[in-house]
């Protein structure tokens, strides 16, 4: 596991940056009828315009910057012709590298009007996430994290993908420790400020089972029941755990508050 320094950690957090706005962006284009190309193609132009270069595309002959992943697509689906529907559920997976950092997140949006099952499975990988980074701290083990995720999960009734993991990320995409989003807590590596790591919880509403389909890349569940993927890039830094791949939300000074400020304000 790589010790990233507070200058190296400040360059992944601008990488994410570029990430987390373009991704906020592209939130507000989801719509029925828009092609999951057209997200790409936008999603490559301002990652350009903004410095960055895509992280995916031409990563072990991956040929898009965005992976679009729709309803019974876990991860990993290539964007295409194919149109959005009312009623989608659409995962929108995303990396860039700038000043040879690499930002990596996702997030899983809701097309129009979704079942209600659809909308607690998007909700449920979201608090997964905010329930394994809550066990991000100095000390703490790697495990903690993936069985804060299982647990907040299978509560639902929800399975958690076993065959592809979270990672460590910085100047490489893909860098060790490998993070499960399973298991009993109390195992693998401790957590020490400087570890840059994407938290990746990808579910199912039915199996954890996966296919990939004959474009050698799209991941779908085996009984073709619906997914949902969310992830961030985050640090534990010397001053405690961040979450570098999210936007600042609009306040006074469009900085982070701090907690005792937020809940003042309801
Ligand atoms: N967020 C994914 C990951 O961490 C995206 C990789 S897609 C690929 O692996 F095309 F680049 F492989
Ligand atoms: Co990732």
């Amino acid at each position: 596991m790589i010790i990233y320094n507070d200058d190296e950690i400040a360059a992944a957090r601008r990488s994410n940056q570029v990430v987390a706005r373009i991704l906020d962006e592209l939130a507000g284009m989801i719509k029925p009828g828009l092609r999951t190309r057209e997200l790409d193609a936008y999603a490559e132009a301002r990652t350009r315009e903004l410095g960055a270069v895509p992280a995916f595309k031409g990563y072990r002959g991956y040929p898009a910057t965005l992976c679009v992943s729709v309803n019974e697509e876990i991860i990993h689906g290539i964007p295409s012709n194919r149109a959005l529907r009312e009623g989608d559920i659409v995962g929108v997976d995303f990396g860039v590298v700038l000043d040879g950092f690499y930002g990596d997140a996702a997030r899983t949006f809701a097309v129009g009007d979704v079942s209600p099952l659809a909308r607690r499975l998007v909700e449920t990988a979201e608090r997964a996430f905010a329930k394994g980074f809550a066990e991000v701290r100095d000390g703490a083990r790697l495990s903690d994290l993936s069985h804060a995720v299982q647990a907040t999960v299978e509560a639902e009734g929800f399975s958690v993908i076993r065959q592809f993991v979270g990672h460590g990320v910085g100047r490489a995409l893909h860098e060790d420790p490998q993070i499960p989003n399973f298991g009993a807590s109390g195992r693998g590596p401790r957590l020490r400020p400087g570890l840059i790591l994407a938290v990746e919880p990808m579910i199912a509403a039915g199996g954890w089972e996966v296919e990939i389909l004959d474009d050698g890349w799209t991941a779908v569940t085996a009984d073709r029941s619906l997914s949902a993927h969310f992830e961030h890039t985050i640090a534990l830094t010397a001053s405690g755990p961040e979450i570098l791949s999210r936007t600042a939300p609009p306040g006074p000074s469009g900085m982070w508050m701090a907690k005792e400020n937020r809940n003042a304000q309801g």
